[in-house]
């Protein structure tokens, strides 16, 4: 699971973040400065923060070269959840994400799933001309079709108690939009299928608060975010990977739901927090344990609702 940088240099993460994307490897660069990055006058590298480039489609190219590299590590029962969102160019939105899921589809990933992470408390916008934008995407992608999948451990309660059978004898909202009259002696599965004793299907649109704590980072993703992900698409014994792995939200998250985890991130100051917030885990790992083990004995227990610390 990720969230590489936004394009449009919506965050800086300082030069500390700079790295040499595209061009030819054996070239020996002649850079000239642009306002975005340095831009090689012989093979065109860009040199400067991914999300910096002056135009889309370098911004996508760049973040490909990572996806790649992603798609090849990844097992064939893997997945990748990418959060990504879209971004405002001279009053319009740039078409973000769509241009980076036709290029991931080029490149072999299968995307199972458009899952719309809602801003409970996203930041206001000032503009009065347009609806401020409270969501952004996480995509989830796949290698194959063999890929895992156990959303069990997320389910949350019904709205309803659906019981087992209905009383045939009554019309259900149902037959009444279909205009059908008259006895109903049939079992249609929609009004007689008694809940899943589990739980229900979260859904693809999930409403999570943002991670606000405004800290040495300019862009963390609430852990909550990461919790149904990783226990519905890794495998206990699956490793998870960050390639842009910030503070290490992610990583946090794995180890508290014990899955081996591997960061990458190219600020080492950033990469120094992720270490120390990993260390300060583990009286979180040992309560979650132990919670672990309550929800296989008492399925009503929330588990979304202890990582969200409600
Ligand atoms: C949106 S933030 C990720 C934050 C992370 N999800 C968290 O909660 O802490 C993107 C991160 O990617 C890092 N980054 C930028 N370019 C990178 C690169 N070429 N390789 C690795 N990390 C990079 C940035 O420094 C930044 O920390």
């Amino acid at each position: 699971m990720t969230s590489p940088p936004y394009a449009g240099a919506l965050r800086d993460y300082s030069w500390q973040s700079f790295a040499l994307w595209d061009g030819n490897m054996s070239c020996t660069h002649t850079f000239e400065r642009r306002p975005s990055g340095d831009y090689c006058t012989t093979c065109g590298a860009f040199r400067g923060q991914l999300g910096h480039e002056p135009n889309a489609d370098d911004y996508v190219k760049h973040l490909m070269t990572v996806l790649t590299a992603v798609h090849r590590v990844l097992k064939d029962e893997g997945s990748l959840y990418l959060n990504i969102s879209d971004t405002y160019h001279d009053g319009a939105l740039l078409g973000i994400p769509d241009m980076v899921c036709a290029e991931m589809r080029v490149d072999g990933w299968r995307k199972l799933e458009e899952i719309v992470w809602v801003k409970t408390n996203g930041m206001p916008e000032s503009v009065s001309n347009r609806f401020s934008r409270r969501f952004e995407y996480l995509f989830h992608f796949v290698k194959s079709k063999s890929y895992f999948g156990n959303i069990d451990l997320t389910r949350i309660p019904p709205l309803h108690d659906r019981q087992p059978a209905i009383d045939k004898t009554k019309f259900v909202k149902h037959d009444t939009s279909v205009k059908r009259t008259g006895n109903v002696s049939y079992r249609d599965p929609l009004h007689s299928r008694p809940n899943h004793p589990l739980g229900k299907n979260p859904g693809n649109v999930w409403e999570i608060n943002c991670a606000h704590e405004m800290g040495p980072h300019p862009a963390v993703y609430p852990l909550e975010l990461c919790y149904r992900p990783m226990v519905a698409s890794c495998p206990p014994g699956g490793t998870a990977l960050d390639p842009f792995c910030g503070i290490g939200t992610t990583l946090v998250m794995a180890k508290l739901l014990r899955r081996p985890a591997v960061g990458i991130e190219i600020n080492p100051q950033f990469a120094e927090i992720a270490r120390e917030n990993l260390a300060s885990v583990d009286r979180e790992t040992q309560t979650l344990s132990t919670i672990l083990d309550q929800k296989e004995k008492d399925q009503s227990f929330s588990l979304d609702a202890f990582v969200a610390g409600k």
